[in-house]
This record gives C-alpha cells, sequence and structure tokens, in this order.
C-alpha cells in the first residue's frame, strides 16, 4: 500500500488493534438516529431501524464481527456488483464496457433521465438500468436458469447458500413499473438482451436476498482477495474480473454520492437500500455494515459513518 511502510500496515491490521477499532466505531455510532428507512418498497419500511451489525473479513479469512452483524436485510442494490462481477467473468471486460457503459450517470439509481439522455449508452451496471441490463446478460436459456445461476453466483462470494427475502421480493415485483420502464426503454434502444418483464423481475429477486453484515464482508473480502473467497478458499471470479469491477464500484458505487465517498474514503463500496453497505480494501479486507436508515443520497448513514471510521483508524485508504 502505498506510503505505508509493511510494519506499520502490519500493526493496525493485528487483531487486536482491529477488535478494539470494530467496538470503537460500534459504540461511537450505536445512538446516531438519523436517517429514514425506505419506504418506496414497502416492505422495507418495516424492518427493524435499530439493526447495527459491523463485521470485517480480512484476505486471510479472519472474520471480526460486533452487534447485530448476523441480522439479515435483503442486499438490494449490493448485488449489482456481484452480477456485474459475473459477467465480466462469463463474457469478459469489454462486453460491459460495450453493451451497458461504464460512465457514472451523476444521477439517481433509477433515473430514466439518465437512460434517455445517451439513448441507453453511457450508464454502468451499478445503477438499475445498467444492473438490469447485466441481470439480461447472465447465460442461460430461461428465466429459471438466469435466476439460479444469480444466486449461485452470489452465495459463492458469501460463501454459504443465500435464500429470498419472500416478503420484499413480493413487495417490490408488485409495485416495480418504474424499473419495468427502464427496461422497456432500455429494450427499444436495444440495449437490454433478455424480455423485460423476465429481467426485471430476475432482477427484483436478486435484490431481495437475504444477507448479514457477516455475508456482505466475506463478499467484500473475496473481491478485496482477488476473487478466492478467503474463508472457503473457493476461487469465484479471476483477478482480473476484480480488476474491472472495483473501478465502477469506486465512481458509481454509492449513487450520486459516490464522488464524496471515494473522497473521503478511498475505497471501492457500494450501497443497497436495504441499508447495508460493503467497501473493500484490495490485499487486506472487506468490510460489511448493516443498519437500515438512509440519508438523502438513499445510502446507511451509520454504515457510511462506521466505515469511514475503520478507514481512518486501520489506515486502510490506499491513496
Ligand atoms: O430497484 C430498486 O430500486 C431496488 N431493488 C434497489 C435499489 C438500490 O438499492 C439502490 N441502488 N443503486
Amino acid at each position: 500500500i502505498y506510503g505505508q511502510s509493511k510494519e506499520k500496515t502490519a500493526n493496525v491490521m493485528s487483531k487486536e488493534n482491529i477488535e478494539a477499532v470494530l467496538k470503537e466505531a460500534y459504540s461511537k455510532f450505536k445512538d446516531v438516529k438519523e436517517g429514514k428507512n425506505a419506504d418506496y418498497i414497502k416492505e422495507l419500511a418495516n424492518v427493524d431501524p435499530n439493526i447495527f451489525g459491523i463485521a470485517l473479513v480480512t484476505t486471510d479469512g479472519k472474520v471480526y464481527t460486533i452487534g447485530d452483524y448476523n441480522s439479515m436485510v435483503s442486499i438490494q442494490s449490493i448485488s449489482k456488483a456481484f452480477v456485474m462481477a459475473q459477467i465480466i467473468e462469463e463474457d469478459g471486460h469489454q462486453a460491459i464496457q460495450d453493451k451497458i457503459g461504464v460512465d457514472a450517470t451523476g444521477m439517481r439509481f433509477n433515473s430514466i433521465v439518465a437512460v434517455e439522455e445517451h439513448k441507453g449508452q453511457e450508464i454502468n451496471p451499478l445503477v438499475n438500468p445498467g444492473a438490469i441490463a447485466a441481470t439480461s446478460m447472465v447465460k442461460g436459456n430461461d428465466s429459471v436458469a438466469k435466476w439460479e445461476s444469480i444466486l449461485a453466483k452470489q452465495s459463492e462470494f458469501a460463501g454459504r447458500t443465500l435464500s429470498l427475502n419472500k416478503p420484499v421480493y413480493i413487495s417490490e415485483a408488485s409495485d416495480n413499473l418504474r424499473n419495468q420502464a427502464i427496461a422497456h426503454l432500455l429494450f427499444s434502444y436495444g440495449r437490454l438482451y433478455f424480455d423485460p418483464i423476465q429481467s426485471t423481475d430476475i432482477y427484483t429477486k436478486q435484490c431481495a436476498l437475504n444477507v448479514s453484515a457477516k455475508d456482505l464482508a466475506v463478499m467484500s473480502a473475496t473481491l478485496a482477495n482477488g476473487g478466492v473467497n478467503p474463508v472457503t478458499k473457493k476461487k469465484v471470479v479471476s483477478p482480473e474480473t476484480v480488476m474491472y469491477t472495483l473501478p465502477v464500484m469506486a465512481t458509481a458505487g454509492l449513487y450520486d454520492d459516490s464522488g464524496i465517498w471515494f473522497y473521503n474514503s478511498g475505497l471501492p463500496a457500494k450501497s443497497g437500500v436495504g441499508g447495508g453497505i460493503i467497501a473493500v480494501c484490495p490485499g487486506k479486507f472487506g468490510i460489511g455494515v448493516v443498519s437500515p436508515p438512509l440519508d438523502a443520497a438513499g445510502n446507511s448513514l451509520k454504515s457510511q459513518l462506521v466505515i469511514k471510521y475503520v478507514v481512518e483508524k486501520l489506515k486502510a485508504n490506499p491513496y
């Protein structure tokens, strides 16, 4: 890591120090009450806003946890980073650039204007339009095969078989006309690669997978570890796939607040409206935090505070 002696890095990454830093972060931010659960997906408004879990997994497979690290929330947009990696693995990185795009839109994650402005081009797989397009590209002859393939890959990243949060899925699937409109608009520009209704449905299911802070930390640690899950030791994707996934997380992982996030943390990250955020410190660790109340941009308020604190204390900003 640039500018840091090995000795200093080893010291901050000691078991004692990581445990102490997570404990400090937990007690420092536990009582923060600002933010509000997402409610445009009705079921998310019913999730306990007090869930607060933190987990950090190092690239040598050590797992550190505190708080409600086993409490489940829906993964939502964090799944997008891993579907993106799946497409790069299946079709190569050029396919993402050519068929979806890798530019930050600077607009909200479900912006229709962002699609219309460039006729379905110049978007990226981490906002809804690009994510639905990525899902439409997953290999499989029908929607069942595509869904099973996504579920298998997300599960490999987590190191366990993930399951669907049915109430969240049903709640969003019965009310996602905006995403369906986005999918149809992309299709009309030749930028969606499977049936629009079915692509949106698979995408909605993928967003409704249940994960804990611990699952999220293992998933992000797999990216930090060049695509090998550091807990199961299984190769999930290639180092090259990781190399092309992290830059888009850096430029577009936290919606239209991605710039301010990267400015303050220096780490590629991805948030979801379920309240989770992951951040990846390549070669060192992945962190996953869950706290449902969101800020105005739609990012978990407490999760951002925790990760920024941990990054500072563990000297994890590579710049
Ligand atoms: O499609 C949606 O609106 C949700 N399933 C996911 C949104 C989300 O987490 C924000 N993403 N960038």
